[in-house]
């Protein structure tokens, strides 16, 4: 049987899970206005993703005879300056999320949740891997400065990630 603290906290972190899908899609539809559609796919996989985050700390929360309360998502931002922006702020988000993350593994920890805590560490390397991808792409974006032959070099290779399987 799951406590209820931290019942309370992978509720809130499903929520935050189903924001990052938001946050991506509404950059998806960005770059689809920039008619970037590299980037545009790159940023649906990732929503994509998001949303199975939130769906495998659902049914973490079910196998344990824990609850599911959704809650209503934030509205995310739909203004962006550049691709570089967007990168920017997926980085930066990545970084938040990753400090969520370790919060809830600390909580687990405290409350000496062994489940939770196995249960966490797959996601405290995604955090890792998600972190390296974001700032790999901003790298470079910041390299080509919006050379409009680079980035669209950028934008075929980012339209050929895969969904992870
Ligand atoms: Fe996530
Ligand atoms: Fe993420």
């Amino acid at each position: 049987m799951l406590g209820k603290k931290i019942e309370k906290r992978i509720n809130e972190q499903i929520q935050s899970e189903f924001y990052s899908s938001h946050f991506y899609l509404s950059m998806a539809a960005y770059c689809e206005e920039i008619d970037l559609s590299g980037f545009a796919h790159w940023m649906r996989v990732q929503s994509e993703e998001e949303r199975e985050h939130a769906m495998k700390f659902f049914d973490y929360l079910n196998e344990r005879g824990g609850r599911v309360f959704l809650e209503a998502i934030d509205k995310p931002p739909s203004s962006f300056k550049s691709p570089r922006d967007i990168f920017e702020q997926t980085l930066k988000h990545e970084q938040q999320v990753t400090k969520m993350i370790h919060r809830l593994y600390k909580t687990a920890k405290d409350e000496n949740d062994y489940a939770t805590e196995v249960e966490l560490q797959w996601f405290i390397r995604e955090q890792v891997e998600e972190e390296k991808a974001a700032s790999d792409i901003l790298e470079k974006l910041k390299m080509v400065q919006n050379a409009p032959g680079a980035l669209l070099m950028i934008d075929r290779q980012l339209g050929s990630r895969e969904r992870n399987p």
